[in-house]
């Protein structure tokens, strides 16, 4: 990668996003619910943890990989799902390149803004992320698309409630980008010359429209109409769970958005094969608990059944490695990789996953650990009080 688009930190990578990106792209990818007690939580609480490091003994090279749902990844940091990547006009497919070209796997949101057979065809590692949204005979449908696009599994999201009362304002979104809407935001985009050149260049203005809650080959519904009919779906109950869970039996589920014991516990018995331990990165409802709080309790009473994953916060390799010691499998991220592909497209998506592995490797050196395999809550400095263990009855 050139030395003068690299970055060193996901820090500046979303100083970058900050500069390039329209005012409303950007607080569309910072953006959370009400007063963003829980996004900020997320990644505070990871600062609240220390480290325990030999500073003997450690060894000259550290293992990374492991696998998530059946795929051999190269770190254990994989690509969380997000809806409208307006932001790059490569969007999803970049960030499946990036993923693929770092030997790692990749959630697509249904609320993407490309097909899910573009983004298979460039990794073959994509678990497609479903909401419970329309009739059963849809999801279904949707299922099989997945399916026949050759998805390594699905993703089911069910904590998302879209609170709109943001202390920041909400993001705009624009229902449709026509030439009313382009001439509405022109005063923001006219001062973000390079992003409206990578879209202009490609004569395309950005897709607002999530083609994979439509029929393959079709556009597919705006963000908004398909929003319209998420609000009109009843939210799905456990049984749904076990049913969605059963369209395909053969392939790994993860049900996302955990952060309770017993939850996690119903969810063993609906027959998932993994969890995320999340929040929505602080989208759903505030004042949840950072993710990292509720992970040790979940970790402690299904990690031995099920695939433990965790997403919100994760902004360093050390954060990783951190969810790791207190039973991750492995960790998602959401803003980190949606910040570098604003900043440099998929290189931008790379850099971030190179962040990732280099702050992994150097943690595991500065614990005198040789793989991630190696760590125990023993490496961690955990304060009292810090811990959340929520669903579990008192006794
Ligand atoms: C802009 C944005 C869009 C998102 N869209 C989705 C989505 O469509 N489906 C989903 O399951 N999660 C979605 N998420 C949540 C992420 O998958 C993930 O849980 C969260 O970003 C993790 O927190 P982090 O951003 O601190 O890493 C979205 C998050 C952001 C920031």
């Amino acid at each position: 990668m050139a030395r003068d688009t690299w970055f060193e930190t996901v820090a500046i990578a979303q100083q970058r996003a900050k500069k390039r990106l329209p005012k409303s792209a950007y607080s569309s990818l910072i953006s959370a619910s009400e007063k963003g007690v829980s996004v900020s939580d997320n990644v505070e609480a990871f600062a609240e943890l220390g480290f325990a490091p030999h500073v003997i003994g450690a060894t000259e090279k550290r293992d990374l990989a492991t696998t998530v749902m059946g795929q051999d990844i190269s770190l254990p940091v994989i690509i969380s799902p997000t809806g409208v990547q307006a932001v790059h006009p490569d969007g999803e497919v970049a960030v499946a390149r990036a993923a693929a070209a770092r030997g790692t796997a990749m959630g697509l949101s249904s609320f993407a803004s490309k097909p899910i057979e573009e983004v298979t065809a460039v990794n073959d590692k994509v678990f497609f992320q479903i909401y419970w949204l329309g009739s059963r005979e849809e999801i279904a449908e949707r299922v099989q698309r997945a399916k026949d696009a050759g998805a390594a599994g699905l993703i089911a999201t069910t904590d998302w409630s879209f609170s709109h009362g943001r202390d920041w304002g909400s993001p705009k979104i624009p229902e449709r980008m026509d030439l009313k809407t382009m001439i509405k935001m022109s005063p923001e985009v006219i001062s973000k010359p390079r992003w409206l050149w990578s879209f202009g260049k490609h004569l395309r203005p950005p897709d607002l429209r999530v083609p994979n809650q439509g029929r393959r080959g079709e556009p597919g519904p705006t963000f908004f109409e398909a929003y319209g009919q998420w609000m009109g779906t009843p939210p799905p109950t456990w049984e749904d769970i076990a049913w969605l869970r059963e369209q395909w039996p053969d392939a790994p589920f993860l049900l996302k958005g955990m952060v309770r014991v017993d939850d996690a516990k119903r969810a063993v018995d609906a027959g998932v094969s993994a969890i995320t331990v999340s929040n929505h990165g602080g989208n759903n409802l505030d004042g949840t608990p950072a993710a990292i709080r509720c992970l040790p309790a979940i970790a402690d009473a299904v990690g031995d059944q099920i695939e433990v994953l965790l997403d919100g916060g994760v902004r360093r390799g050390s954060d990783v490695v951190k969810a790791v010691a207190l039973g991750a499998r492995a960790v998602m991220i959401g803003r980190a990789y949606l910040w570098g592909l604003a900043a440099e497209g998929q290189t931008g998506v790379e850099n971030v996953l190179d962040i990732m592995h280099g702050g992994i490797d150097s943690a595991l050196r500065g614990l005198g650990k040789a793989s991630i395999h190696d760590l125990t809550a023993d490496d961690i400095l955990i304060p009292q009080g810090f811990t959340r263990a929520l669903g579990i009855p008192a006794r």
